[in-house]
């Protein structure tokens, strides 16, 4: 057992949170996850009150959080209190200002965990009073910034010991496996968030397709841009913002050349999002991260998490001793 200060805050069996994938992580992985004894969060995303009810139904009597894109939310903030209707276990604010939504959280007895890809950011988080910091380093699939996790996470740590020592933090971006895990609690992180490793799990909604060309796909495979916002008619993220994908012909042809693709937009969107309702990898890209060269199988996902926290426990356990000299 790995036993840290998330586990005992939100009395869980493993500290390892499922990330809030928007559409990719509903009701049957976040419940999945909360039965293998993680917390699994549903993905809000953009905000579709029709989707986020269903995945309420579809995590049954299973314990589950709920995560928010915070400039979205902004948009739609009922569905802010339809989710704390709920009872989360959790709640995930990233991208933006968690501030206007930070009381109504709290004051609902819920914790308030806030993504960051910045140490400024984390700084605020600490202000609106996160419970819960992720700490997102670029390796990370989907939306993120420039900061790498290696680095972030012991800074962000070291602010949080100086400023809010009851704080806790998690690391998000590149964990896959206990190598991953292991490293993020020496890195002086109390859990982490996951997101790649549960996207290619067998609860998650994704396209089979996407799934097969993800797992025989390398980190290397990925990159970080605009593109795929765009064809996805999502092109009115903040600029701070870009997303990792695997690539694909449509990366291939218009990394880079966002205006050149916006010109055409109407056409490539309508393309796209034919593609992906018939799961064609050669134009769709799977949102995923660096991690996606780990991943070699679609398991269910109690397993991926059991497997993970035992390799972690071999190594800290087993192998940290070893490595030490007299
Ligand atoms: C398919 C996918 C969708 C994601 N969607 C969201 C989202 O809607 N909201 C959010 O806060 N983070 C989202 N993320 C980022 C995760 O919160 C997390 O930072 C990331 O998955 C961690 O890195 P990893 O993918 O290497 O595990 C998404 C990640 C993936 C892979």
């Amino acid at each position: 057992m790995l036993r840290t200060r998330l586990t005992e805050r939100l009395k869980l069996e493993h500290p390892v949170i499922s990330a809030p994938m928007g559409f990719a992580s509903g009701g049957k992985l976040a419940a999945a996850v909360s039965a293998a004894g993680g917390l699994g969060l549903i993905g809000g995303g953009y905000g579709n009150e029709e989707w986020l009810r269903e995945q309420f139904t579809a995590a049954g009597n299973q314990r589950f959080g709920c995560g928010f894109i915070t400039w979205s939310l902004q948009k739609q903030p009922h569905l802010l209190d339809l989710a704390l209707d709920h009872a989360p276990g959790a709640m995930f604010l990233s991208f933006g200002d968690p501030a206007p939504f930070a009381e109504r959280v709290k004051r609902a007895g819920v914790p308030l965990i806030c993504q960051v890809q910045t140490v400024k950011d984390a700084r605020r988080a600490i202000d609106v009073g996160a419970e819960i910091i992720v700490a997102q380093g670029s390796e990370a699939g989907g939306h993120g910034e420039k900061r790498a996790t290696f680095a972030l996470v012991p800074e962000i740590a070291d602010l949080i010991a100086a400023q809010a020592p009851d704080t806790l933090l998690c690391a998000a971006g590149g964990v896959a496996d206990g190598r991953g895990l292991a490293s993020a609690l020496v890195l002086g992180a109390d859990g982490v968030v996951i997101g790649t490793r549960f996207w290619a799990s067998a609860e998650a909604l994704v396209h089979p397709n996407l799934h097969q060309a993800a797992v025989s796909a390398g980190g290397d495979d990925t990159l970080r841009g605009r593109t795929i916002d765009i064809v996805r008619g999502l092109d009115f993220w903040p600029a701070r913002y870009n997303l990792r994908t695997m690539r694909s012909e449509t990366t291939d042809r218009w990394h880079g050349k966002d205006e050149k693709l916006k010109a055409v937009a109407e056409y490539e969107v309508k393309r796209y999002a034919d593609a992906a309702a018939s799961g064609d990898t050669r134009i769709v890209s799977p949102i995923v991260g660096e991690a996606i060269g780990l991943i070699h199988d679609i398991r269910p996902a109690g397993k991926i998490l059991e497997d993970i926290v035992r390799e972690a426990e071999t190594i800290l356990k087993r192998k940290a001793p070893g490595w030490v000299a007299g």
